[in-house]
């Protein structure tokens, strides 16, 4: 897919370091136009870390990071709305930093509202009046409402509980077709990864290293729930997951 489609983002030799001990290094990546990427590790390996150099939040100490598109956005574990701000007004945030009239940031955040399945009512609360899963929308709203051509998401819907996480994951899947943004998207969750992701991305909790990249069979939003099953029952007995998978079993998910 990555061959086919053209280049919206990629990290050369990238490596990091924090505090004078090294994270990763020689970290390659593409991600495709309208390709979703995701990365799984255990906790501590550096995705998160990955991820703010990808979106230029952190300076790489060595290799390059090229970008090929116009605006990203970033959804992060927590929802980071802006606590003296309606729904409606952090959802239409971005648009207002990019100068854009109140009227047009009106209307785009209310249709981004809608899409993330938030009602009307919602949009004149203040994030302390919503519950954790609809604050979570609105992250995801807010993201999508400047319309970007790249997504990062990191760890995004860890904190949700397990039937929202589904209708949220459902929710990135169509708007990545609807809006054709590549994304790369960060998660301990294997089963998460089958669902929204083309592509997967392990990292090793040793070094950082990749230890596998393979691309996931069918397409995000195409596989049913039997499918994806199937795909991580299959893949639990492969040591590429194994660090993976033990973390699962030490109770950390
Ligand atoms: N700002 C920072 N300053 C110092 N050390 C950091 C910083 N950010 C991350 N680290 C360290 O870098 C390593 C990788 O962290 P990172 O947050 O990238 O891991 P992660 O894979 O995202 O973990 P998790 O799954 O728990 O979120 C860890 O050892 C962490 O302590
Ligand atoms: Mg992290």
């Amino acid at each position: 897919m990555t061959e086919q489609k053209a280049m919206k983002l990629a990290l050369d030799k990238v490596g990091h370091a924090w505090l004078g001990r090294t994270v990763f290094e020689d970290f390659d990546l593409v991600l495709g136009e309208g390709e979703v990427v995701a990365l799984a590790g255990p906790s501590g390996c550096g995705k998160t870390t990955i991820l703010q150099i990808a979106a230029g939040l952190v300076e790489p100490l060595r290799g390059r990071v090229r970008r090929h598109y116009r605006r990203h956005a970033v959804v992060f574990q927590e929802p980071r709305l802006l606590p003296w701000l309606t729904a409606r007004d952090n959802i239409a945030y971005g648009l207002k930093v990019a100068g854009r009239g109140r009227a047009e940031r009106g209307a785009v955040a209310e249709a981004r509202a809608l899409d993330v399945g938030l009602d009307r009512d919602d949009l004149d609360k203040y994030p302390v009046e919503l519950s954790g899963g609809m604050r979570q929308r609105a992250a995801v709203a807010r993201a999508l409402a400047v319309e970007p051509d790249v997504m990062f998401f990191d760890e995004p819907f860890t904190a949700v509980d397990v039937g929202l996480r589904r209708a949220l994951q459902d929710l990135v899947i169509a708007a990545a077709r609807r809006a054709r943004f590549s994304a790369l998207f960060v998660t301990h969750d294997l089963a998460e990864a089958v669902r929204v992701a083309h592509r997967l991305i392990v990292l090793s909790g040793v070094d950082g290293r990749i230890v596998d990249q393979r691309a996931i069979a069918g397409e995000p939003g195409r596989r049913d729930n039997r499918t994806v099953f199937d795909i991580v029952e299959g893949w639990s007995a492969d040591p590429v997951f194994a660090e993976l998978f033990d973390a699962d079993r030490r109770g950390r998910a």
